[in-house]
């Protein structure tokens, strides 16, 4: 009986981090370049110490660049970038962007390039050059149910979206917004200038209202920047609501959690004591 009550408390608290994780770690979408590099060669450990530069880097920024120059071939010259969405605090950003390169090795083995987007971040390399190259191809589009024109939830949706499309001209590579059922964010990638920002938003923007037209839901991937709004009717979608005060939530739910978990061993424990005492004395 003490096995099962260990083995469930374990079971919930395990289950109870990788929720808080893995809306952040969970894949969006990836690709590889077809060109392989031949193992052993410079180009190998250029494409190593890139990767690494990102994950250092990832600790103290939420977006980095890094170009490696090539000594043999100015073809072989690698850029590369991450994005941290711009909610993440340090350690999740770091963390997001160590897994995200851990499974780039991983699905593009000696590609020349890859890149892939989690929950949480975005990282890229390639021997193309592409920082600062707005890029508004539609990489990943998802759609929700249909809530039907006309309705009062398709004008809260649309609301969303114009206030996250806004621009006072600033900076802002990441935005949030909601209303009613509806949450919204949105983030480039910083390689971006404000105005290539505000462009690649609005077109993402756009293209959610034109192609999911009266979905409750919408997910538009463009390859430099992204548009994702829940709503009424979502499913399990991608830990949209993931802010920050969620996860400061999580982070409380898991310590007072763990913290029940340890006080009820202490009291388990001694009770176990005492019941063996008592069988002790009791011979
Ligand atoms: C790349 O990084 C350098 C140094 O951090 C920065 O000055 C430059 O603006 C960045 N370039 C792009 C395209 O983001």
């Amino acid at each position: 009986m003490t096995k099962v009550a260990v083995s469930l408390l374990l079971t919930i608290y395990s289950l109870l981090i990788t929720s808080t994780f893995s809306a952040i770690d969970s894949f969006v979408y990836g690709g590889c370049s077809q060109l392989k590099y031949t193992p052993g060669t410079p180009y190998e450990s250029n494409v190593n110490s890139l990767l690494t530069s990102l994950v250092n880097s990832a600790t103290s920024a939420t977006y980095n660049n890094f170009t490696i120059k090539s000594s043999s071939s100015p073809t072989d010259t690698l850029y590369g970038l991450f994005q941290c969405r711009g909610d993440l605090m340090a350690g999740n950003c770091a963390s997001c962007v160590a897994r995200a390169v851990n499974q780039l090795g991983t699905i593009c083995l000696d590609s020349t390039g890859g890149l892939l987007q989690l929950d949480g971040c975005f990282v890229k390399y390639d021997n193309v050059m592409f920082l600062g190259v707005e890029d508004k191809t539609e990489v990943l589009k998802k759609c929700g149910p249909l809530i039907g024109y006309g309705s009062d939830a398709l004008t809260t949706r649309d609301g969303v979206l114009d206030y996250l499309g806004a621009s006072d001209g600033s900076y802002k590579p990441y935005r949030v917004g909601g209303s009613g059922d509806f949450y919204a964010r949105a983030q480039c990638v910083q390689d971006l200038s404000a105005s290539e920002c505000q462009d690649c938003l609005s077109e993402a923007i756009r293209r959610l209202k034109t192609e999911c037209a009266t979905a409750a839901w919408g997910d538009m991937y463009l390859a430099k920047c992204y548009l994702r709004i829940s709503g009424s009717g979502s499913h399990s979608h991608g830990g949209n609501g993931n802010n920050n005060e969620d996860e400061i939530e999580k982070t409380l739910a898991i310590l007072i959690g763990l913290i029940a978990g340890v006080f009820l061993l202490i009291v388990f424990l001694s009770f176990l004591r005492k019941a063996c005492e008592k069988g002790k004395g009791g011979k």
